[in-house]
Parts: C-alpha cells; structure tokens; sequence
C-alpha cells in the first residue's frame, strides 16, 4: 500500500507547464520523481522554468505554440525524438476570450476551439503509440484534459467560446476514454474552479471582487498548487487507475454545494 499513489520513474508531458497553473503540476510531479517535459510559446520562459524545476529532479523544455494542428503534430514529434513511450499526458495548455455578449466577436471562436479542443485531441491521436506502449491492465497510460467549471456551471463571465471549449473538451474527454479503455488508456477531465494565474487576474485585480469570489466558494478559498498536484498525481498513480472517463471537479464545493 506504501506505493499507491507513487508516480516515481514516469515520465510526463505537461503542455503549458512553464507558467500558471501547467507550472504547479509541473513542479509537483517532478517533486515526485516524474521526468517531466513542458511546453509554452516563449523558448526562454520554457528553458528557465525547466532550468528551475530541474533543481528538483528531472524536466525538459520543449518550446511550442498550439494554436494549429501543424504545430502540435511538431510538438509531438519532437517529443517523439526524446521518449519511446509517455505514462501521462496532461493538456493542460488554454486560452480564453471576453467580450460582452453584444460584442463577442466572431474571430473570438477560432483560436480558443484551437487551443483547448483540438490542440488536446491532436496530441492525444499523435502520441497514441506512446500511450498504448506505456499502458498496462494493471497501470493504464493517462491522459488529463484541463477542463474548466465554466464547461460545466454557467460562471457570467462572457467567456462565450471559453465555457463552451471546455464543455468541449469535458465531453471529448469521454469519447476517448471510452474508445481508448480497451487500449488500457485512461481519459479523464478535471475540472478546476478558480485558481490565482494569470488567466483570473482580471477577476482579481480589485480586493472586493476577489472577496466576492472567494464568497461564492463554499470552502472559502481560491485553488492552491496542492490542490491541482494532489488531483494529478492521484489519477496518475496507481491509486487513481481505474478511473477513466469522469470530470473531477476541483473547485472548493462550488459545483457540488451550490
Ligand atoms: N486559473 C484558473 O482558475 C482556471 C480555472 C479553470 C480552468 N483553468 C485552465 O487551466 C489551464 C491553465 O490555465 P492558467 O490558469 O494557468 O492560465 P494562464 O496562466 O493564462 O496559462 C495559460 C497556459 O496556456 C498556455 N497557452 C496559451 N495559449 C497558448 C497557445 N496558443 N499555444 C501554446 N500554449 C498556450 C500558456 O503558455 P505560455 O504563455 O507559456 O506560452 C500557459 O502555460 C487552462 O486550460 C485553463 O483554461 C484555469
């Protein structure tokens, strides 16, 4: 029972893992003895996290942006220069887009779907491979989508492509999970509430409105890096390996209590 919830030895692919909320679960599973690779559109912020996380074990940067298929399928491939096989594949990688609603303008569609749906759903067809190679009955390969509350709870935040990209990517997540379990591939979506990256900032930047959000949350707080960690390293250790195709939220109560 002492290794139930040990990741050590695996090896990761965190998208969006030098910065925000890619950066915390970066940062934990290397802590957990996880060769971990991430990515982000700025080579220099990647190598310098990198260079950071590597004080604690192992982590490799991999500069990309994943705004086109093309890019993605190169993230892959170089990847696919580095490692045989990928124990857990995180998309955690997203961007967002508010306008009130009146304004929301068209191009705000493309590039969001871009990013937070069919940026995963690439990656995931690319390593597939990898995955299969990793995966066994006893300990699955993982894959974890970053989805979102606002795909699940309407948040008013006229985030219109936002919510609906993570709706998006929440239900793709079982699609897969359901057509990759025989392949002894587990899919899963968690479903974060409110953490302090920059993606909040705007929600943040006034003392009242975070105290109004904090309010909103049952348990009183925003997200932690902890909070996110535990949740990955859970469902990728073999504590968490017969679960597939379900959306975690991690979001203080404020999907379930309200
Ligand atoms: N913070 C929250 O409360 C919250 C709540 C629910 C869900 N989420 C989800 O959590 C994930 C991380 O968000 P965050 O809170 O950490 O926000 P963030 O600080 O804005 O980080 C966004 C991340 O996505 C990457 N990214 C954005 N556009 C990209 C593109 N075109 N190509 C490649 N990478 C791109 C960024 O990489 P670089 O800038 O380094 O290139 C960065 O690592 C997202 O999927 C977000 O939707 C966050």
């Amino acid at each position: 029972m002492n290794d139930l919830f040990s990741v050590e030895g695996k090896v990761a692919l965190v998208t969006g893992g030098a910065q925000g909320m890619g950066r915390m679960i970066a940062e934990g599973l290397v802590k957990a003895g996880v060769r971990v690779y991430i990515t982000s559109r700025k080579p220099d912020v990647c190598e310098q996290s990198a260079s950071e996380l590597c004080e604690f074990g192992e982590c490799v940067a991999i500069p990309a942006t994943l705004d086109t298929p093309e890019a993605v399928v190169e993230l892959a491939n170089r990847f696919k220069e580095k490692e045989e096989k990928i124990d857990i594949l995180i998309n955690n990688a997203g961007r967002t887009w508010g306008a009130p609603l009146e304004e929301f303008p068209d191009k705000a569609w493309a590039p969001v779907m871009a990013v937070n749906v069919q940026g995963p759903f690439t990656l995931i067809r690319e390593l597939l491979p990898q995955l299969r190679k990793a995966g066994g009955n006893e300990s699955p390969a993982r894959v974890i989508n970053i989805g979102s509350l606002a795909g699940m709870v309407p948040q008013h935040l006229s985030a219109y492509s936002y919510a609906a990209s993570k709706a998006a990517i929440h239900h793709l997540s079982r699609e897969l999970a359901a057509d990759l379990a025989g392949d002894n591939i587990t899919v899963n979506a968690i479903v974060p509430g409110y953490f302090p990256t920059k993606m909040t900032a705007h929600i943040r930047e006034e003392e009242e409105k975070t105290r109004e959000l904090v309010g909103n949350i049952p348990l009183n707080r925003l997200g932690s890096p902890e909070d996110i960690v535990g949740l990955c390293i859970f469902l990728s250790s073999r504590a968490g390996a017969y679960i597939t195709g379900v959306e975690l939220p991690v979001d203080g109560g404020m999907s379930g209590c309200n």
